[in-house]
């Protein structure tokens, strides 16, 4: 044929396309996912391919060295101007001539493949909703008179296919300048999701806009608000960061805001002026963190409980402290965030909150689902997110049950005597040694045991600042096997115990696991009422997870899901010491970081991902543990540490 054959890779996609055609155009035309912000102008380098040349039987396609044409002045200009990597070809300008086989490099891929770290993880594929176009807009004209925006609408239509814009008054003040300055040449950011609603610009700039698009991936919990500063094109991650809920001070759990808002009429205002100001700050902190101008933050994706859901979007949560536990809302939502009172970043950035499942499953439920998709899934998997709230489901492909548990804030590290949230200085693992008695720790923000030579220099400069949810789980689980605490969870005596460590408070003990006079810092121990706040939380969760299963009809499940709040990772062993989860093989429990969060990112950085939660949640079945009598049954036996009467054939394997 004297037709070129073209295959492109990792696709491995392949035709004939006729002589002369450019790579951009050839990737069109056979479906290949090849970036361009510019348009072919030879500008951005989106576009980038690497040719490769000599015989491919693999391929079986034999590519000689002029089967691209030569460099042409704007290929040139642009190499000379910013430089074109080692064996790049501009794909918007190289021409084929001849059979070529040409790799298109992550970078140059909109629908790229992010992996994510999680082991079992599925890799994430880019989708955003907000795309930067490039554009040429027709001058002015006064004998064929029309508006600067109908003559971006056009070229949009004209130039890549985006019909029907809008856009608010601010924009259309920016477009003036804007146009003028960039020589009727601008970038424009159009937001576009799975909605059907018309595309809406967000903001434009003179000439190609170069810096890049963000976005935050924010989960509201009760206790932390966590969120991700996001590259909306890589979707790599630029900043994390938490911090506290500063609604706290109306009531540690849900509960007590709801009770707070019911008892003081018009309470709802103040708790939802508290926690938009709490984003507003976030969103402040991680784009100097990440040197970003936060006005280059364009969207954000929320996910929370139903109570925080209602609160931040301005609604009095009261119905959801009484049966039937209504929702006024339980779709997801796209809005401005600057109507969430998201004001720190780009004024006319878009918000979209997940979508809640029902009654007291929310939103980052839905999160959780959609990053571990159990629905997906040919073993029973028994997902569960540890919080302030317990995120719990359990499913498989056939079918997904979930509930929320109230196990208070104890696994944050709240209500704990040292407790903290985790950050640099907190506690994250403990081992003790039963022979001895005595522990070793690791804190956030160093990878050393505290007994390790270099340990005090590398926690220099935070210091030991207290325990986080992880490190007091691996505490409690710790001193039971170290024979520090009975199956009640009564704390021994020294003189029961054989070690100094077991101090006398009141008529109770604790364990001290870190001396300030000794070592610097404070001074941290495990007291009997911590023991009991654990063990509290830990019914809570099991008494959930047992719910479920009674709902199913399993008294096993093959899998173990555990997620955690920001920046802690559970580790199975001490979670199934402790009686928080249900006995399964310890190699079938696996943590999955922060799920609700990743939940949240993947809506942030796909619109595909949105419409499969939108799509999912309509088939999770929720289960009200507020009103289940098994449950109370449940959450009384799972007081013993690991349990009263259910068995744990694993642990004593
Ligand atoms: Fe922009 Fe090729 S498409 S440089």
């Amino acid at each position: 044929s004297d037709q070129p054959l073209v295959i492109f890779t990792p696709s491995g996609k392949r035709g004939r396309v006729a002589p002369g055609t450019t790579v951009l155009a050839a990737a069109r035309q056979l479906g290949v996912d090849l970036d361009s912000v510019c348009g072919g102008r030879g500008i951005c380098s989106k576009c980038q391919v690497t040719p490769s040349f000599g015989e491919f039987a693999k391929h079986g396609v034999t590519v000689r060295a002029d089967a691209l044409s030569d460099w042409n002045k704007v290929e040139q200009r642009y190499d000379d101007k910013r430089g074109l990597k080692e064996g790049r070809r501009l794909g918007c300008q190289a021409c084929i001539r001849d059979d070529v086989l040409l790799d298109v490099p992550p970078e140059s891929q909109v629908h790229r493949q992010v992996i994510r770290k999680s082991a079992d993880a599925r890799p994430m594929v880019m989708d955003p909703a907000t795309r930067l176009f490039f554009v040429e807009v027709a001058e002015p004209d006064m004998h064929e008179p029309s508006g600067d925006f109908e003559r971006l609408a056009a070229a949009l239509a004209d130039q890549w296919q985006v019909t029907g814009i809008t856009a608010g008054p601010t924009l259309l003040a920016k477009l003036q300048t804007a146009l003028r300055k960039g020589d009727w040449q601008v970038t424009v950011a159009v937001y576009s999701d799975h909605t059907g609603a018309a595309p809406l610009v967000l903001d434009v700039w003179p000439g190609l806009h170069e810096s890049g698009l963000f976005g935050l991936a924010i989960d509201v919990g009760s206790t932390t608000i966590a969120a991700h500063l996001t590259d909306l094109d890589t979707g790599e991650v630029r900043a994390a960061s938490g911090l506290m809920n500063p609604q706290i001070r109306f009531g540690e759990d849900l509960m007590s805001r709801v009770s707070y808002v019911m008892m003081n009429p018009g309470g709802e205002k103040e708790l939802t002026a508290a926690v938009r100001a709490a984003l507003s700050d976030l969103a402040t902190a991680l784009a100097e963190e990440a040197g970003v101008d936060p006005a280059l933050i364009v969207e954000a994706t929320i996910v929370c409980n139903p109570v925080m859901h209602h609160l931040l979007l301005g609604i009095d949560p009261t119905e959801l402290g009484q049966a039937p536990f209504a929702l006024a809302v339980s779709t997801s939502l796209s809005l401005a965030a600057a109507e969430l009172g998201l004001t720190a970043i780009n004024p006319r950035a878009r918000a979209y909150v997940l979508p809640c499942i029902a009654g007291h499953v929310g939103a980052d439920a839905a999160a959780v689902s959609l990053a571990t998709a159990p629905e997906m899934s040919d073993e029973l998997m028994l997902v569960i997110d540890v919080g302030t709230n317990a995120e719990i489901l359990l499913g498989d492909r056939t079918r997904v049950l979930a509930c929320s548990s109230p196990t208070g804030p104890a696994f944050e590290g709240a209500q704990i005597s040292s407790g903290q949230r985790a950050a640099p200085g907190a506690i994250e693992r403990v081992e003790i040694d039963p022979e001895t008695k005595t522990p070793r720790f690791k804190i956030i923000g160093t990878d050393l045991w505290s007994d390790e030579e270099g340990f005090a220099a590398a926690a220099g400069q935070t210091g030991v600042t207290g325990i986080c949810g992880s490190g007091i789980i691996e505490a409690v689980a710790e001193m039971r096997m170290a024979g520090l605490l009975d199956p009640s969870g009564l704390i021994g005596s020294a003189a029961q115990t054989g070690t100094p460590r077991c101090e006398a408070e009141g008529r109770t003990h604790s364990y001290l696991i870190h001396d300030a006079t000794a070592e610097g810092g404070p001074r941290i121990s495990v007291t009997q009422g911590d023991i009991r706040a654990i063990q509290l939380a830990k019914s809570a969760l099991y008494a959930g997870a047992r719910l479920l299963m009674d709902e199913r009809g399993v008294d096993r499940v093959d899998r173990v899901v555990l997620a955690g709040a920001f920046g802690a990772h559970i580790s199975a062993k001490h979670a199934m010491v402790l009686g928080m989860i249900p006995d399964a093989p310890l190699d079938k429990v696996t943590s999955a970081g922060n799920a609700a969060g990743t939940g949240a990112r993947m809506a942030l950085c796909s619109v595909a991902a949105r419409r499969q939660i939108e799509e999912g949640v309509r088939r999770i079945t929720k289960i009200e543990t507020a009103i289940a009598p098994r449950f109370q049954e449940h959450f009384v036996a799972a007081n013993a540490i690991p349990h009263a009467t259910d068995a744990f054939p694993e642990l004593t394997q």
